[in-house]
């Protein structure tokens, strides 16, 4: 069986950001280790996603039955990105971590692919067990062992706790702190990378 890769990109900032410059690093080794695998690319930086309104909100809760063509319509978006983490083995989310958490973009896909019925059980069960996920993490700061800021990492906390909701408990995070020495100019990107290349190496692996 071909496995498939999943790659949410969320940055938008294109070649100077550090997240895509590890996300790329990652889905290079992931293809050595599977070279019959199959990648499907989801940009959340090229995505307009709305945020849950009332008209999503009245789609999500009529069963699927009684769905009106308009609700069906309304759910598409959604539909979409959940069928495309569901075919996925291993999905790898590129994130920057803004104001302490992940990028409102994250958490419009998050608030998007957590359904009731298709990745959440309605036994409150997660559906998504048996799939891989990699996070790899940009941040100005550094929030590591030994970091005075290390409570202030609320992106790890918050992702771990979301994936495991939806039936993920195989998450490998890469931290990549201190990227802010890469913008002033006392890090190249290069060598930033190159110093969590190990790590980046061992998740795609597996
Ligand atoms: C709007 C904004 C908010 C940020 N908030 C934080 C923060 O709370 N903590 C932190 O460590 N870095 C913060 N940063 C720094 C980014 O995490 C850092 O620049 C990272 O490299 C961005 O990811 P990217 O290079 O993939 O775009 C922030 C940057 C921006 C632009």
């Amino acid at each position: 069986m071909t496995s498939q890769l999943l790659v949410v990109e969320t940055s938008p900032r294109g070649n100077d950001s550090v997240s895509r410059q590890l996300t790329r690093r990652f889905v290079s080794d992931w293809q050595a280790a599977h070279p019959a695998g199959e990648v499907v690319h989801r940009d959340l930086a090229d995505t307009d996603l709305p945020h849950i309104d009332a008209a999503w909100l009245a789609a999500y809760f009529t069963p699927q039955g009684r769905q009106t063509l308009e609700m069906k319509q309304t759910l598409r978006q959604s539909d979409i990105l959940v069928a495309e983490l569901l075919s996925a083995d291993h999905f790898v989310i590129g994130t920057p971590v803004y104001n302490y958490n992940v990028p409102s973009t994250l958490k419009g896909w998050i608030d998007h692919i957590v359904r009731k019925g298709q990745t959440l059980g309605f036994d409150g069960k997660g559906l998504l067990e048996g799939k891989k996920a990699t996070v790899l993490i940009a941040s100005g700061g550094s929030y590591g062992e030994g970091s005075p800021i290390r409570e202030r990492d609320i992106a790890t906390l918050y992702l771990r706790l979301v994936l495991g909701v939806i039936g993920i408990s195989d998450v490998t995070f890469v931290a990549g702190g201190g990227a802010k020495t890469v913008d002033m100019g006392e890090v190249t990107m290069d060598a930033f990378v190159r110093t969590m290349a190990p790590a980046i190496e061992r998740a795609a692996r597996v």
